[in-house]
């Protein structure tokens, strides 16, 4: 199954994305962890990227491409997978459609995480991220067992740089400018479906897992 998250930022496409692709064993993908890697590591990649993510801009289309082009053609993508925060501009999603052409792959199904805009600031500026194995969680909403500590792995918890209420209120413009015009797109292909994401962590999942299992 080949599946897109969708979603301005805060959403929730991280916090679901680690849950669907237990359940339905395909690898997630998302290029804000790809660059997040590259940058940690400082990679010629993460030192392009580095600019325009700490900005809370997007990173220009023909790198994101490329790096989505790579990713897709392992072979762990053979039976699906999950792709989060990409496509994000009308010119990636016609390259993703391309690239999937020519693979003989199609996407089965895009799901759009529906959260109001006045909830997105508490939901990043609260959000804390496991340095080792990038779990997600929030200082309110989804709390660690131990305050800065990682419950699957002990690791230490952190902020994004881009979680600050400045670049908050970019990103979400770089959403409104850019990413929205991609629900009208894949609403023509009669491909979009919409997950209320202001209900609990477990009933998004639940509402999102129903969708793709054909029983919603
Ligand atoms: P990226 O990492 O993709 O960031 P984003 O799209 O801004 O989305 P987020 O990861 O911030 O939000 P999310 O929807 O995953 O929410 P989460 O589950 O964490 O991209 C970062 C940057 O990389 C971009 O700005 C850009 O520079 C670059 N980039 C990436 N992809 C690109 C592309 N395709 N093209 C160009 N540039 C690209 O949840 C948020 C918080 O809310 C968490 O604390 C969580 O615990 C909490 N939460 C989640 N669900 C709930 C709920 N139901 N109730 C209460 N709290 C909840
Ligand atoms: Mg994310
Ligand atoms: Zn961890």
């Amino acid at each position: 199954m080949n599946i897109l998250f969708m979603g301005p930022p805060g959403a929730g496409k991280g916090t679901q994305a680690e849950r669907i692709v237990d359940e339905f064993r395909v690898p997630h993908i998302s290029t804000g962890d790809a660059f997040r890697l590259a940058m940690s590591q400082g990679t010629p990649l993460g030192v392009q990227a580095k600019s325009f993510v700490d900005q809370g801009l997007l990173v220009p289309d023909e790198i994101t491409n490329g790096i989505v082009r790579e990713r897709l053609e392992k072979s762990d993508c053979d039976n699906g997978f999950l792709l989060d925060g990409f496509p994000r501009t009308i010119a990636q999603a016609e390259a993703l459609d391309d690239m999937l052409a020519s693979m003989g792959k199609r996407i089965d199904h895009v799901i759009n995480l529906k959260v109001d805009r006045d909830l997105l600031l508490g939901r990043l500026t609260g959000r804390r991220i496991c340095k080792s194995c990038g779990s997600t969680y929030h200082v309110l909403f989804n709390p660690p067992k131990v305050e800065g500590v990682c419950d699957k792995c002990s690791g230490e918890l952190y902020q994004r740089s881009d979680d600050t209420e400045e670049k908050v209120g970019t990103r979400l413009d770089e959403y409104n400018n850019k990413t929205a015009p991609l629900l009208e797109y894949y609403g023509n292909k009669d491909l979009l479906r919409e997950v209320d994401g202001q209900q609990d962590i477990d009933e998004v999942t639940a509402g999102i897992s129903s969708l793709l299992r054909g029983q919603a």
